[in-house]
């Protein structure tokens, strides 16, 4: 029998196992899959590869998909394939994973942010029409959470001003928009497959695209630039040069047999991530003063958090409902600091704190709670109830 104080005041924790915010579920069917690669004739990039990306282009229905070693290298690929250069500048959104915007940063382009729509805490189309200069060269827009961006706005923008878009898709694997699989939209898409992400492959990642050129430009740039078919190769089988700087950025057929296990339960994780999310909703919706996730509006979104708004009449601010939930053993997380609150951005790219105020004010309540198929029901209840006591506590 637990206390009415939380344990943050004194109170017993509810749980007594760390609970994570997110994580991966293996079974024997993986098990089985990665068991079987290995004993294969490729246990580095092989035909398991090929299967696992032609399975994932027809799921998202593009020609193309090119798998690489993490949802940060398929960015920089992408920004690489998209042209980006010194000189150029790519719009994106401050609140993400500092990955997103070195599909600008690994290729010499300049990151310039644009602020959020705060009802879905992705790039506002409008803050990109702001920003727009000669020198935008492409837009990386962000699915937070799984929940779609503004796509046809974007889309718009992108017309208006020849821009190409590399959607960052790393939470939104799995969820449609408008019964189109997101990720299907031009010009790019990129996939992360890393343990807390929808699907894994333990690190992996994916760029998807209708465009057989792109497509053929992300191969070479994987696997060292290297043209394997070049003249003179038939009659001499060694011959082949590299024509560029490339990368290995080759993934192994282990992570593929891995990853098409995934998709195998891929229903199955969405129904078990949907049935949390209701259970979730229900018991937040009663409490006015936490903001849950945003209408899923046009989408079927395959949420990757859960990420909820503490607002001031809460009773605490941010930091201390975050150890207030540590201190019951529940793992929750912050997604995340803003990039212009980096060092990196602020010295290479002279940005400061205050620079978007839309994304700092959403950031200063954001708390994503834990979200993962493999959660139990008593995991669920133990996270409900830890809130519930604190905000009954807190009242
Ligand atoms: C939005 C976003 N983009 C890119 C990445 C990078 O993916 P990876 O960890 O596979 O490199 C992540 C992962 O955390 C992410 O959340």
């Amino acid at each position: 029998m637990t206390t009415e104080k939380p344990a943050l005041y004194g109170g017993e924790p509810i749980r007594d196992e760390v609970l994570g915010y997110g994580g991966q579920s293996i079974t024997d069917h993986e098990k089985d899959a990665v068991v079987e690669a290995l004993e294969g004739d490729y246990i580095t990039r092989g035909p398991t590869v090929e299967a696992f990306e032609d399975r994932v282009a027809d799921l998202i229905g593009v020609d193309h998909a090119v798998a690489t070693t993490s949802g940060t290298t398929a960015l920089h690929l992408a920004g690489e394939a998209a042209g980006f250069g010194p000189g150029d500048e790519v719009i994106t959104t401050p609140l993400t994973f500092v990955s997103t915007a070195h599909a600008a940063t690994y290729t010499d382009a300049t990151p310039v942010f644009a602020d959020i729509d705060p009802h879905r805490r992705t790039i506002d189309p409008d803050a990109v029409r702001d920003r727009i200069t000669e020198d935008t060269a492409g837009l990386v827009p962000m699915h937070y959470a799984g929940h779609p961006a503004d796509i046809d706005e974007l889309l718009e923008v992108a017309d208006e001003h020849d821009l190409t878009v590399i959607w960052d898709a790393c939470h939104a694997f799995g969820g449609t928009w408008r019964g189109e699989p997101i990720g299907a939209q031009r010009d790019m898409a990129v996939f992360s497959f890393h343990p807390v992400k929808n699907v894994t492959t333990g690190e992996g990642g994916m760029v998807v695209t209708d465009d057989d050129d792109l497509a053929e430009r992300l191969r070479r740039l994987r696997s060292f630039d290297m043209n394997y078919d070049v003249d003179g190769h038939e009659s001499e089988p060694w011959y082949q040069v590299t024509e560029g700087l490339g990368y290995n950025y080759n993934v192994t057929d282990l992570q593929a047999a891995l990853g098409l296990a995934q998709l195998d339960r891929l229903e199955a994780f969405k129904d078990r991530r949907d049935e949390i999310i209701a259970r979730y909703d229900e018991a937040f919706n009663e409490i006015d003063d936490l903001r849950t996730p945003p209408d899923p509006l046009e989408s079927d979104p395959m949420y990757h958090l859960y990420a909820i708004e503490v607002d001031e009449e809460f009773g605490c601010d941010r930091a201390e409902f975050v150890d207030a939930m540590h201190a019951e053993n529940v793992g929750v997380q912050v997604h995340y600091v803003p990039l212009h609150y980096h060092p990196f951005f602020q010295a290479e790219f002279g940005y400061e704190r205050g620079d978007f105020p839309r994304t700092e004010r959403v950031y200063d309540r954001l708390v994503s709670l834990p979200l993962f198929p493999a959660m139990s029901d008593d995991d669920v209840a133990d996270v409900i109830d830890s809130i519930e006591r604190l905000h009954r506590h807190l009242e």
